[in-house]
């Protein structure tokens, strides 16, 4: 009898092959570093962007059900009305993640029937998102407000304009003036998710929509709470009515555990700290690490703390990887289906928690590496 589950090695080996497998590393991190197999390496890649120094809490009862049976901790009140506020906008709703936040708010808002008109760079989330609300999708090339125009004149009930703020990948930001003006002059709804923008970018870090002055026309707002701001969970933000649809209709915010009011006390304290503080020194920090990586000679098309450097086949990524990682350095090679592929990069993310000395060390360690691998 052939193996019941022989269809899985054989996948796994295809995978393999094809330079695409993933392997779990353990490692505890620890503000700049993280430290893995023994081994103390700068962490080039978290997402705690602004590397708010943590809080102790005390630990509560940490859970009890469904926000919609007794797990609405008053908590959620308090934070719910300043993420409103902090997207100037009527009302807002936490979800256990970001990733969750659009599986349960995208199908809340769009159905059969109706178009979104979604980025090609747009996250995995966002895309499984509007494949499940049962809307058209028609995808429009990578910030090319011409092909979202021309694409946009298909009639429909009600149009969306989803994308991204900062895109994870690449680190380029949305052309959200423009995106907005054509989707006002079409009726359309836009989307903004703004996972790594959120807390980072604009007036008091509120985001890409008021980076670029058109805050105002943006519909919906999806974020993370758990990038800039280093703590945990996910969010909309929009008008009263929106919220109201997304509360009766999410499916992952109803039939799923209540984010434990401890991570939503989290977030309250970090929302309250002194963020600009550290959005400065995240700002000096990606500075100094994009003029070094400059100079030493990489092509770097971003202008954000998200910092891709190409290298093309997957091979060589992952060598690239290794070598980083042999030498002090963390940051993970990123692969498809992630990206295209032949677009595998290594992608750097600058947090306010690195300090000059993480940055000139690191910047030695690719100095190195390019002469490697760039050459
Ligand atoms: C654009 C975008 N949206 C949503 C998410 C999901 O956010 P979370 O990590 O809170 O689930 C991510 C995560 O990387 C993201 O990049």
């Amino acid at each position: 009898m052939k193996p019941k589950f022989g269809f899985v090695d054989s996948e796994l080996e295809q995978i393999k092959q094809n330079h695409l497998y993933r392997k779990l590393r353990y490692g505890t991190v620890n503000g700049s570093t993280i430290t893995i197999q023994g081994k103390n390496l700068v962490n080039l890649c978290s997402n705690d962007y602004l590397g708010i120094p943590t809080t102790s809490l005390k630990i509560k009862q940490m859970q009890s059900s469904s926000r919609l049976v007794s797990g609405n901790d008053e908590l959620y009140k308090t934070l719910e009305r300043k993420l409103a506020r902090h997207k100037s906008q009527q009302a807002s709703l936490i979800y256990p993640t970001g990733y969750m936040t659009n599986l349960g708010a995208i199908p809340a808002i769009a159905k059969k029937g109706d178009l979104i008109l979604s980025d090609e760079l747009n996250h995995a989330s966002i895309i499984e998102s509007c494949k499940l609300s049962g809307a058209k999708i028609i995808i429009y090339k990578h910030n090319d407000t011409e092909d979202l125009q021309r694409k946009l004149k298909q009639k429909s009930r009600n149009k969306f304009v989803i994308t991204e703020g900062i895109f994870s990948m690449d680190g380029d930001f949305s052309n959200l003036k423009e995106i907005t003006e054509i989707a006002q002059k079409t009726n359309s709804i836009t989307i903004l998710d703004d996972a790594h923008g959120d807390f980072v970018v604009g007036k008091d870090g509120k985001g890409t929509g008021n980076y670029f002055g058109v805050g105002k026309k943006i519909d919906v707002y999806i974020s993370s709470l758990s990038k800039g701001l280093g703590s945990f969970g996910g969010y909309i933000a929009s008008q009263k009515n929106v919220i109201d649809l997304s509360i009766n209709k999410s499916k992952s915010f109803i039939y799923t555990s209540a984010l434990p009011s401890i991570l939503v006390e989290y977030s309250l304290r970090r929302f309250e700290s002194n963020r600009e503080k550290q959005r400065k020194k995240l700002q000096e920090n990606k500075k100094l690490l994009l003029a070094g990586l400059r100079e030493i000679g990489y092509t770097i098309n971003s202008q954000t703390h998200i910092i891709p450097i190409i290298i093309g086949d997957e091979k060589t990524a992952m060598d690239f990887g290794r070598y980083l990682f042999q030498n002090g350095v963390y940051a993970q090679p990123i692969r498809y289906p992630t990206v295209p592929k032949n677009k595998a990069r290594i992608r750097l993310s600058v947090t306010a928690w690195l300090t000059r000395k993480d940055i000139e060390y690191s910047l030695d360690v690719f100095d190195r590496a390019y002469k490697r691998f760039m050459k």
